[in-house]
């Protein structure tokens, strides 16, 4: 029986522009083995997310970039098959950064343990995971919508934005989703409860804005950038919020606008435009993941997971976020090289 081996996808060129599967090789490696206080990982989903645009550039960008034959960074999920640390025995479902690859080996305390009989293992890299942390800070902590309020989020039908639109639904706003294509925004609507979508490829952005938010827009949880926010700012009401979580369209841009061209807009609105990230409210994690894992227990939060097979197919499903393929969040199911 031939040795299984560790399929692993590594950074071939950087990217000029939107990331295309070039920039990308996939390599066979051994399976490591463990050092001592480590535990050896054999993963079952891996995540790509839109930050990782980030890692790919030469100089740092929230963390060492990603060298050239280097494997990709992205946090997984999987169980321990060799361990060199009591507190994780093999067979232990787990947490890590284990980068794109079927076998990762790890430090123990770098990892954290997953109940996987509490909820299905993948929904820890989303709607139980950093995508639902930061969607449920977003809203409640940085956006903080009130009921009645009009709340807008771009990206609408991502990992992100879909679990904030429901959030803010479950705090009473009248929740409208911009998001990319006639599906898209049936989904948010029949699906995910939205109260309206925009499609911003339509190429009516204002009129539909206007149409679906009479009243104007009091929150903006923002995760896209560009021309969608311009033109939501064009509609904020006296004390908006504008919570920005990202900005994918600006990701291939090296040295992005520095200062926003509706400075006025913002102060003669008096808003407040925050930027944040995940980590920043780490501090509250316990209660957060107990109240997603409370909704999503109770059906009042749905999430959808875009399922790739094969860590060799991890960059097609990477460059896909650029370019709207996925519907919730895009995820990776290994298999082992045989
Ligand atoms: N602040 C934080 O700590 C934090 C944490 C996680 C994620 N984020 C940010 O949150 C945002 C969403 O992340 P996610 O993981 O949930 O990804 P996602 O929304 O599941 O996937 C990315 C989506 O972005 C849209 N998109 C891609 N390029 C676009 C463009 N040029 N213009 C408009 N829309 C575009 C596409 O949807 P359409 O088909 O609708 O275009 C695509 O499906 C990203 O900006 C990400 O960087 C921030």
């Amino acid at each position: 029986m031939r040795e299984a081996m560790n399929r692993r996808v590594v950074l071939a060129r950087r990217p000029v522009g939107v990331p295309t599967l070039g920039d990308f090789a996939v390599v066979d490696a051994p399976v490591p083995a463990p050092d001592a206080g480590q535990v050896v990982v054999r993963t079952r989903y891996i995540s790509v997310d839109p930050y990782m645009r980030g890692r790919l550039w030469e100089r740092p960008w929230r963390g060492d970039p990603v060298g050239i034959g280097e494997v990709m960074i992205g946090e997984g999920v999987g169980e321990v098959i060799a361990s060199r640390d009591a507190r994780l025995p093999a067979g232990t479902a787990v947490r890590g950064r284990f980068g794109w690859q079927t076998h990762a080996a790890a430090s123990a305390d770098a990892l954290d343990v997953i109940d996987p009989s509490a909820a299905p293992l993948s929904t820890a890299l989303g709607i139980l995971g950093m995508p639902g942390l930061t969607a449920y800070y977003g809203t409640r902590l940085v956006g903080r919508p009130r009921a009645g309020e009009t709340f807008v989020v771009t990206g609408a039908a991502g990992a992100v934005g879909s679990a904030a639109g429901q959030i803010a639904k479950l705090d009473g706003c009248r929740v409208v989703g911009v998001c990319g294509g006639a599906a898209k925004c049936a989904h948010v609507v029949d699906d995910l409860g939205f109260d309206a979508a925009v499609d911003y490829r339509a190429g009516q952005l204002d009129e539909e804005l206007a149409r679906a938010c009479p009243d104007g827009v009091d929150v903006i949880f923002e995760n896209v950038g560009g021309e969608i926010l311009e033109a939501l700012l064009r509609r904020i009401n006296l004390h908006a919020r504008i919570a920005l979580c990202g900005a994918i369209s600006q990701y291939h841009t090296a040295e992005p606008a520095l200062a926003p061209p509706h400075s006025r807009t913002l102060h003669r609105c008096r808003a407040r435009m925050e930027g944040f990230l995940v980590n920043d409210f780490a501090d509250h994690d316990a209660e957060a993941l107990a109240a997603l894992t409370r909704w999503v227990a109770d059906g009042r939060l749905k999430y959808r997971e875009d399922i790739v097979d094969g860590i060799e197919n991890a960059p097609a499903a990477f460059v896909g976020l650029f370019h709207g393929q996925n519907v919730g969040k895009q995820l990776v199911r290994t298999r082992a090289a045989a």
